[in-house]
């Protein structure tokens, strides 16, 4: 996981105040109490975040959970690049609404994370 993403100096810091919005996420669902702090990223950096970069974070704080089985249990894999690109849609609410990964998991995301994946997902998932 890095900043590369954020960019470094001080231009960047500018860039990133101003690229970005504050996000409370949560959640109406009593039994969903979730609530996440997440910097929105709202227009995709210069040097936008590749594969490469979300793919740790994939596997750190998805992987376990969404792994190719064999008895097809289980939510689908998120190990690939395809698999990974074709549900950005959903990755990203799941993020914005701070629903993925689930509270009880034990795997909460960074700030720095979260933001670095929403931004490959605004930047059209490069590859
Ligand atoms: C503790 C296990 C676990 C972890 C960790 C986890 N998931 Fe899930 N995920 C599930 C389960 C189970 C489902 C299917 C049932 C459901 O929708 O709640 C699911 C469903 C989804 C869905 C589709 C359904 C929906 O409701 O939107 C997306 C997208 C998703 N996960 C993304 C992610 C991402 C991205 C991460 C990591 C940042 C992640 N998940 C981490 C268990 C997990």
């Amino acid at each position: 996981m890095s900043f590369r993403v954020l960019g470094i100096g001080i231009g960047a810091v500018i860039f990133y105040a101003a690229a970005s919005a504050t996000l409370l996420g949560g959640c109406d669902d009593p039994g969903h109490a979730n609530v996440c702090t997440s910097q929105v990223p709202l227009v995709c950096p210069a040097s936008p975040p590749r594969y490469l970069d979300v793919a740790p974070i994939f596997d750190a704080k998805c992987g376990s959970c969404h792994v190719a089985t064999t008895d097809g249990e289980g939510p689908w894999p998120l190990d690939t690049y395809d698999n990974v690109s074709e549900w950005a849609g959903l990755i990203r609410q799941d993020l914005l609404n701070c629903s993925m990964p689930p509270a009880d998991s034990g795997l909460a995301m960074t700030p720095a994370e979260r933001w670095t994946v929403l931004s490959w997902v605004l930047c059209d998932t490069p590859q």
